[in-house]
């Protein structure tokens, strides 16, 4: 693809925005290669330190990737607005689409009647002098996150879970620093880790949560933020169990030095108890988003941390976009008072342990071992992810490359199961074997 793009520029500054215009029309597409420096200055007849400075402050953006040989690409989701189209290839038209990470529309409250009531009581308009986190929010927040053992005395609110990671990251950390973060991972923290200039260190898992020498070696590499999903761990569906949380607490005590995430975005989703680490560092944050469970078009999470902690994010979040809409917090502190909601949520969870533990046992009689401890997403290992994805793509099935969460893990597929019917357990089972180990050719001499 790139090989066709018309690359301009006589400047770093013009070179670097006829590579962001490529990204935004389409023709440089997420993943694409960039010729190599030297290639790209005799074509533009410029000097390779001028094409190098360009890529350079490309990279310092998160807009472009080095991978050692594999030379200069597009980063998957770089941040530079293009078509929606163009970030995500739509799968083939028929094709069942497994590969999004969404909750199922079908399984979330209906926010209608909550929506109406509000309408009819809308109250007076809120002004600047007044805005804030409502004090009954905050108060019913605090008894929900002291019930799974949150110390919640200071909280605020953010507009979903990664924007109090990106608030968290940009108040403590400059660009250059290290920030741990699990391997696999999310690929839009890994993609903001990227855009803020910091560097990502992968700390290896498994489904009890992050690996504890992984843990410490990333603090020796020099650490100064940990990023841990306490439940639902996108893409692999790991929970912190007690134990890991034990060991992880005994690590991290008294890290002064440390800011500790926690993301607990799937909240009542998760079905797994919570095991925080909260409160072990001097500075920490947990987040609790309500998009997973209540929608994701709500944008609001809760984010309880350490005083310090929470006045920065509170207090740079008023010298920005100021706080989080009183109409939306009216409206969540709605759903959470109603016990009909509740039990939405309640079955939203169990359906979604029903498709998660199906598929696990479907792939299991394939001999597949697959992970899956809690939330929407099957992650499984595989030999190869190219030549895997597309036989299931000819056999009609879409699932997400596991190269989008990746750092160093081995390949594997990540499977969004919150859709699935009970009938497509098995012909997805035998179409991911198949896929995986696709049957002697025919007519091959033996
Ligand atoms: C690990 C993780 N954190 C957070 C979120 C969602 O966060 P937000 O509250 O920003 O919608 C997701 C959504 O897929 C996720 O996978």
């Amino acid at each position: 693809m790139s090989a066709r793009y018309q690359f301009s520029g006589t400047t770093a500054v013009a070179i670097s925005a006829s590579i962001e215009s490529g990204i935004r029309t389409g023709a440089l597409p997420p993943g694409a290669a960039l010729p190599p420096v030297r290639a790209l200055a005799a074509e533009l007849g410029v000097s390779p330190a001028t094409v190098a400075r360009a890529y350079r402050e490309l990279r310092q953006r998160g807009v472009l990737a080095t991978a050692g040989r594999h030379g200069t690409r597009v980063r998957p989701r770089p941040p530079v607005a293009a078509r929606r189209s163009v970030l995500r290839p739509a799968p083939l038209p028929d094709a069942r689409d497994l590969s999004r990470g969404e909750p199922d529309p079908r399984l979330l409250p209906p926010i209608g009647p909550h929506l109406a009531a509000l309408a009819a009581d809308a109250g007076p308009p809120v002004g600047y002098s007044q805005a804030g986190v409502l004090p009954e929010l905050a108060e019913a927040a605090r008894a929900r996150l002291s019930a799974d053992g949150v110390p919640a005395g200071d909280l605020t609110l953010t507009g979903g879970a990664l924007d109090g990671i990106e608030r968290l990251l940009g108040a403590h950390l400059r660009p250059g620093d290290a920030v741990a973060v699990e391997d696999p991972g999310w690929a839009n923290l890994l993609d903001l880790v990227a855009a803020l200039g910091l560097r990502p260190i992968g700390v290896p898992l498994d489904d009890e949560g992050p690996l504890v020498a992984g843990v410490a070696a990333a603090l020796s590499a020099g650490a100064r933020a940990l990023v841990i999903t306490s439940r639902a761990q996108n893409p692999t569906g790991a929970a912190v169990s007690a134990a890991r949380a034990e060991e992880l607490r005994a690590l991290l005590a008294g890290r002064r030095d440390l800011l500790l995430i926690e993301d607990d975005h799937a909240a009542e989703l998760a079905r797994v108890p919570l095991h925080s680490l909260a409160g072990v560092t001097g500075s920490w944050a947990f987040v609790r988003s309500v998009s997973k469970p209540f929608g994701p078009d709500l944008r609001l999470a809760v984010l309880a941390g350490d005083e310090t902690t929470v006045a920065r994010v509170t207090g740079r979040t008023r010298v920005g976009a100021g706080w989080v809409s009183t109409v939306l917090q009216r409206l969540v502190l709605a759903l959470w008072g109603d016990p009909a909601v509740d039990e939405l949520v309640r079955r939203a969870a169990q359906s979604y342990d029903l498709r998660r533990e199906g598929l696990l046992a479907a792939l299991a009689e394939h001999g597949l071992t697959a992970h899956g401890r809690s939330g929407i997403n099957v992650w499984l290992p595989v030999p190869d992810e190219t030549s895997a994805l597309t036989a299931l793509r000819d056999a009609g099935w879409a699932v997400a490359p596991g190269a989008l969460y990746r750092i160093a893990a081995p390949p594997a597929l990540r499977i969004t199961v919150s859709s699935l019917a009970v009938e497509e357990l098995t012909p997805l089972a035998a179409a991911l074997a198949r896929a995986i180990h696709p049957s002697p050719e025919m007519g091959f001499s033996t």
